[in-house]
């Protein structure tokens, strides 16, 4: 099997990936695998923006005090500051560099989303945010000559030796051929899981593989049963979900069950810009109510040329399925967004195992608390993709042992065996451990998973069944931690625990073959 030395191995090149990357290359060696190419990720198709108190009405307290009355009590106080006031830096570093963010009469234009209690979302060609700012990291990331990039790459297992990660297998698509990825720290950057759920906003790519191959490792994860709904994703029947950025919202559209009422004024006293864990509950109790697939969104009371320019892109993909979204009413319907916890880290991205970090959606740094502050993600990946290639960067050179692992092979044919399986477990996951859940149902869908489980191979060589055994364990552990959690809060929410229990102010933490276990919160 053929070995490759790096300093730092970077897995996924979202924009948490090539944050790490760029700055890991300043003290070495680096490599990012990817599994798809570098520019398919969940940053790059970010609409609304990335949160920075630049203005001067605003500052890093008020982002720290909005993050955590968005995080419903389970938000970490130590990495919200640090998110909030390195977050700033890390903004301000990136237009020194060269970023343009919108700006009108050379002021940035700052949008407003759910729970936020200032201005202050930069944004990048209008609504394309995240593409605009994966696009500017990734050609950072180019012009550095240490880093080489391995596309259509999978990570199919971390290597562990005496207790450290000291590198990853990895099966490369195109030539067939295993590579042995060797180096002093490894930084999963992966991104999340919501195309575990039949009704997501996320790409094809966001299977949860970085948590799955965790777990597998033996890292701690914690807060698996937090999964945020985007409240406003186009729903059409029978299609993919597609995102409509609550930066709408932030302009002032409305939302309007099917009587045409506009039921966030009586929810909250932000309505439709509450935060998003109350937006997407209170849509699905209307939905229940009225008996409908879908609610809408409407704009027909904005300026419709304002809108165009603002939202073109949503404008234009909008218009390809049938809507003017100036004058139509939208029909819209929460969807699986973001995973809110993810593998445990400490501030500076490092998890339990020496030598592996972790990164951006994939991480659970603590600053998401029980739901995340819109657009805080991409100011995540900024600055805890930093700080975890500095701490990496200090990390001695482990002497090279094993390189002598089984091979994996990728063949075709059980790729459909794959999809088959996902699906069925995308349609339990929507149905038993959606937005609303219920101890009985959860129950059942433990059982059903672990009968998925029980059926694997004891030794797995083949990619699509390496991937069937990950997505099956990571549902599993969200489904274990949301049984768990007798109460509800933020992204999750109990029909049988219906209330916030003071008693489950902690983080669930889980971990291969030990019992789960519960960390009260600083
Ligand atoms: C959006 O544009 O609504 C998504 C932004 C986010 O998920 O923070």
């Amino acid at each position: 099997m053929q070995v490759l030395n790096f300093d730092t191995i970077i897995i996924g090149s979202g924009l948490a990936g090539l944050s790490a990357a760029y700055h890991a290359s300043k003290y070495g060696t680096v490599a990012i695998i990817t599994k798809s190419q570098l520019d398919t990720s969940n940053s790059y198709y970010a609409q609304g923006g990335i949160a920075g108190a630049i203005s001067a009405a605003d500052s890093p307290k008020l982002h720290f005090d909005d993050t955590m009355v968005a995080g419903r009590g389970l938000c970490e106080k130590d990495p919200v500051e640090i998110l909030v006031n390195e977050g700033k830096d890390r903004i301000l570093e990136l237009i020194e560099l060269g970023m343009q963010f919108d700006k009108q009469n050379n002021e940035f234009v700052l949008g407003l989303e759910g729970g936020h209690s200032k201005r202050r979302i930069l944004h990048a060609g209008g609504d394309a945010t995240g593409k605009a700012l994966t696009c500017f990291m990734l050609e950072q990331v180019q012009k550095q000559p240490n880093i080489t990039s391995f596309e259509y790459t999978a990570v199919t297992q971390l290597l562990i030796e005496e207790g450290e990660c000291t590198g990853a297998q990895a099966i490369d698509f195109v030539s067939g051929k295993n590579l042995v990825f060797k180096g002093k720290a490894s930084i999963l950057a992966t991104g999340g899981l919501s195309r575990i759920f039949s009704r997501t906003t996320n790409p094809h790519t966001a299977t949860g593989d970085g948590i799955a191959l965790a777990y597998e490792a033996g890292a701690q994860l914690a807060d698996m049963e937090f999964i945020q709904f985007h409240p406003s994703a186009l729903y059409l029947k029978d299609k993919d979900a597609f995102l409509i950025s609550e930066a709408v919202r932030g302009e002032g559209a409305w939302m309007l069950n099917t009587e045409g009422e506009r039921f966030m004024k009586e929810v909250h006293p932000l309505a439709e810009l509450a935060p998003r864990d109350i937006v997407a509950f209170s849509i699905y109790r209307q939905m229940q109510k009225l008996k409908t697939p879908h609610l809408y969104l409407s704009l027909k009371h904005l300026d419709a040329e304002k809108i165009k320019k603002r939202f073109s892109n949503i404008y234009k993909q909008l218009k390809e399925y049938g809507y003017d979204m100036t004058s139509d009413l939208l029909p819209i319907a929460p969807a699986a967004h973001y995973m809110v916890g993810g593998i445990k880290t400490d501030l500076d991205g490092e998890t339990n195992i020496p030598g592996l970090f972790a990164c951006g959606e994939v991480a659970s740094t603590g600053v998401m608390g029980a739901n995340r502050l819109a657009s805080n993600s991409l100011l995540e990946c900024l600055v805890f993709g930093k700080r975890a290639s500095e701490k990496a960067a200090k990390r001695s050179h482990k002497k090279p042992a094993t390189t002598d692992f089984a091979p994996f092979t990728n063949d075709p044919k059980n790729e459909q065996a794959y999809l088959e399986v996902k699906n069925e477990i995308a349609d339990l996951m929507s149905e038993n451990v959606g937005i609303v859940r219920e101890g009985k149902k959860l129950a059942e869908a433990i059982a059903q998973l672990q009968d998925l489980a029980k059926k694997l191979p004891n030794t797995i060589s083949d990619y699509n069944e390496l991937k069937i055994k990950q997505i099956t364990a990571i549902c599993l552990l969200i489904t274990q931690s949301a049984l768990l959690r007798e109460e509800s809060r933020g992204g999750h929410i109990r029909e049988d625990f219906q209330q916030e229990s003071p008693e489950f102010r902690l983080h669930i933490v889980q971990q291969k073959n030990q019992e789960p276990i519960f960390i009260p919160i600083k």
